[in-house]
């Protein structure tokens, strides 16, 4: 089988994750390019990962017919318009999290896969993990009993330096913060294992950073399955921590891993069940990105395609609706809500200068 070209838009920090694992999937598929917009981190990149050319503007990385997978790892204002451009010139595109900045965004990327009959993946590595497959595992088996309440706590702890990067703390370019940004890895694992989001009831606020977005933010969910859930999330917590627990009538399952039943006498049973559930090949990055070659080559959906990557900008989207008009927000946002489009979103930042609870 010949192998594809990868292109890689973004030459930044996680640009670096991409290129190692594409590269050491050189079985199947070849780097070929690199495009950022600072030519310099374009060349230093290509020449770092053993790439062949380097171009300052992306649409000449999309233009070239050597070249049938793109990732993008640009800043998430441009993740829309990159892989639109990339979709339209037939390329399949893995794109980082979050998706991008809307669900106008969302679905215009979704259609353009369709219509192309191109593949749209979203990076979200925790869903590759072996946390994730167990606990679903343990879910669907029913050995908790009915779920009845999702925890997520998601405390990132960034510096006033962290946020000098010209598109962070921005809602035009970073279009939001530590829900948006950080703790949608976490809210993407929790939609994985609890489905959808009926309504959703938040508050934020920037509290430690001299930044336009939140660095904290707190929310209560009810699942569609009846669960309630509540979310925390910050860029200014110290120390941070990481942890989703879905507690059911007969224990909590945790990650990082833990398993806790009521009656212990089932605790190694089903430790010992969980044992024999396939291993993962691989972890981060690398799992994401073989997942979706592997998709491109047999034809089958990524794991995380294009509407599982709309859901967690659906539920972000939703706390921010909440927190700025300080009311219960009911799931799915409808086209012709204002929070449809980052400009309806960014409109109601500016009216309402993101207080929480200022009546
Ligand atoms: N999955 C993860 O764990 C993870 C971790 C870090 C970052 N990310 C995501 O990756 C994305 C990039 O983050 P980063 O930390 O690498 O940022 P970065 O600032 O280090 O790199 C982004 C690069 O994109 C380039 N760029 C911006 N617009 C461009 C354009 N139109 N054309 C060409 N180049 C352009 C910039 O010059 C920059 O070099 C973000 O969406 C971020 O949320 C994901």
């Amino acid at each position: 089988m010949k192998r594809l070209g990868v292109g890689i838009i973004g030459a930044g920090g996680i640009a670096s994750a991409h290129a190692s694992a594409w590269l050491e999937l050189s079985k199947d598929c070849q780097l070929i390019a690199f495009a950022d917009q600072d030519i310099r981190r374009a060349q230093e990149r290509t020449e770092q990962f053993d790439a062949q050319f380097w171009f300052s503007n992306p649409y000449d990385l999309i233009a070239r017919d050597d070249i049938q997978i793109v990732s993008i790892c640009t800043p998430p204002f441009n993740h829309a318009e990159l892989a639109i451009a990339a979709l339209e010139a037939g390329k399949h595109v893995l794109v980082e999290k979050p998706m991008c900045c809307s669900l106008e965004e969302a679905d215009k990327m979704i259609e353009a896969a369709d219509r192309n009959e191109r593949l749209l993946g979203v990076v979200f590595q925790w869903r590759f993990t072996q946390e994730f497959n167990r606990i679903k595992a343990i879910l669907e088996s029913g050995r908790l009993g009915k779920p009845i309440l999702a925890v997520m706590i998601s405390l990132w702890w960034r510096t006033e330096e962290y946020f000098k990067v010209w598109w962070r703390g921005t809602w035009e370019r970073e279009c939001g913060g530590s829900v948006i940004n950080h703790a949608i890895h976490h809210i993407d694992f929790l939609l994985g294992l609890m489905g959808d989001v009926s309504c959703v009831s938040a508050g934020m606020g920037v509290f430690a950073h001299r930044i336009e977005t939140e660095d904290a933010a707190v929310a209560i969910v009810k699942f569609a399955n009846g669960v309630l859930g509540v979310l925390l999330a910050s860029t200014a917590t110290y120390p941070e921590e990481h942890r989703v627990t879905i507690y059911g009538e007969l224990g909590s399952v945790s990650l990082p891993w833990e398993l806790n039943l009521v009656d212990s006498r089932y605790q190694s049973e089903i430790e010992d069940w969980l044992k024999y559930m396939p291993r993962l090949e691989h972890g981060g990055h690398m799992a994401v990105i073989s997942d979706f070659l592997n998709a491109v080559q047999t034809g089958r959906r990524p794991l995380v395609d294009g509407r599982e990557g709309r859901r967690s900008i659906e539920l972000a989207i939703a706390i921010y609706k909440s927190a700025i008009t300080g009311q219960t927000v009911t799931l799915p946002i409808q086209h012709d809500d204002p929070f449809y489009t980052k400009s309806g979103l960014m409109n109601a930042i500016k009216e309402r200068k993101q207080e929480f609870c200022s009546r």
